[in-house]
């Protein structure tokens, strides 16, 4: 895993109690600390009988921490806590739940999470009837009231061999979980962004379509990179197979009139939109509802297919805008192969957009499928950047700073 902007360097508690679950902790304490994170661990006793500290010291490279007793210093708990960016519980025991509802504080992990004052995640990981139990539910209520997050349990095949609702959530889902608690204090929170990717296909017939190279990845990287700087994104997907950032609202279409619709809707109450999607421009006049047969062309064979220009959607979401003023803040992409500042700029006003990021899709590293992109960023004052070749993340951070300082975000 590469390292993630959010996660560098963050100070994250992870506190681990006894349960059969603590083995999926060990993978979560991994990707974490890959990702940049500083992770610090707290095993129970109890936890300490299904995993070592050496296991979790091998993914951290950072001391664990068992006992209150073993610290150099008897405040050291306080300070765990205090330095804390995040506090992640996982997995949590109905015991440990009870406790920490109650404010008792017998042992490290729950003394430091009661002088901690920063966020809490829990995961709980417990018995289906112990989780619902009225008790456990009750303490579950009162710590949500709190503010602590919850996440899961899921339901499943449990230790017992029962199913039931008490398996503790997978760690990519918690790591997302635990990203989005630290974007709260972003510059996007509270904006809602629409951001559109991957290609449009037009049918020509039942199995045949017009498209063209896109994979999605750079929209996926804006996606990502504005959920990281705390907006609520509604992803707008054509036809894509990459993975899709957890925490979006995904809206997947087909064609570019399916898109239109979509993103016609979704902007109405949007802060800001990324049209990042390679709009597929031309679809065929006619589509068959049945497979053209080559075999039944006869004398048609090899008959051109005629086209027309499907709708523009950022030309339509221009016209929409004027009347309503949403999207606030507009950002195209320009595809170029050729001449790409100039024919960037006219597009930029043709299309009413605020910023557009021009790429010359046959430049080296750049375009389609690959992870890297350079792209010039313009305005209707000239170029707002000129960026190096970076990885799309980098170009989708930069390009959200941009739109956040549009909407007047970026505090300094
Ligand atoms: N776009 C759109 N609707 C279309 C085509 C493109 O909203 N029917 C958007 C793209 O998502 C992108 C911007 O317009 O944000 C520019 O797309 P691009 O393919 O570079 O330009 P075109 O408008 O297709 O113009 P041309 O074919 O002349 O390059």
């Amino acid at each position: 895993m590469n390292p993630i902007t959010i996660l560098k360097e963050k100070r994250i508690l992870l506190g681990v109690t006894g349960s059969i679950a603590c083995y999926k902790a060990v993978d979560l304490a991994s990707k974490l600390t890959q990702a940049g994170a500083l992770v610090d661990v707290i095993l129970t006793e109890l936890a300490e009988k299904f995993v070592t500290p050496l296991t979790f010291r091998s993914v951290t490279g950072r001391p664990v921490y068992t006992s209150m007793w073993d610290l150099a210093d008897h405040v050291r708990h306080v300070g765990l806590g205090e330095s804390a960016d995040l506090l992640i519980i996982a997995p949590a025991t109905a015991n440990t739940m009870a406790k920490l509802a109650q404010g008792i504080a017998d042992n490290l992990l729950t003394v430091t999470a009661l002088a901690a004052r920063c966020p809490v995640m829990i995961a709980p990981a417990m018995d289906g009837a112990m989780f619902e139990h009225p008790a456990t539910q009750a303490n579950r209520m009162m710590l949500a009231e709190r503010g602590v997050t919850f996440v899961g349990p899921a339901e499943g095949r449990m230790a017992s061999g029962l199913s039931g609702w008490g398996r503790m959530v997978e760690p990519p889902e918690l790591f997302a979980r635990a990203r989005a608690i630290l974007a709260r204090t972003g510059p996007l929170a509270g904006c809602k962004v629409v951001v559109s990717t991957g290609p449009t296909r037009e049918p020509l017939d039942p199995v045949r379509f017009i498209s063209n190279r896109s994979t999605g990845k750079q929209g996926l990287a804006v996606a990502q990179a504005a959920l990281d700087a705390g907006a609520e994104v509604t992803l707008i997907a054509g036809p894509i197979s990459e993975p899709v950032p957890l925490g979006v609202t995904r809206v997947d279409v087909v064609t570019t009139a399916d898109m239109a619709e979509a993103t016609l809707t979704a902007v109405q109450d949007a802060d800001a939109l990324f049209m990042v999607a390679a709009v597929a421009d031309f679809r065929p006049e006619n589509q068959s509802d049945r497979k053209i047969k080559k075999t039944e062309m006869g004398e048609n064979w090899g008959l051109a297919i005629g086209l027309e220009v499907t709708l523009d959607i950022l030309s339509a979401v221009k016209e929409q805008r004027e009347k309503t003023g949403y999207p606030r803040v507009s950002l195209g992409f320009a595809a170029e192969t050729h001449d790409a500042f100039e024919y960037g700029r006219q597009k930029l006003l043709r299309k009413g957009l605020n910023l557009i990021a021009v790429n010359d899709v046959l430049a080296d590293g750049a375009g389609f499928g690959v992870d890297t992109n350079r792209v010039v960023l313009l305005s209707s004052a000239g170029v707002l950047e000129e960026m190096p070749l970076l990885s799309k993340t980098a170009v989708a951070e930069r390009l959200v700073h941009h739109v956040a300082n549009a909407l007047g975000k970026n505090n300094g």
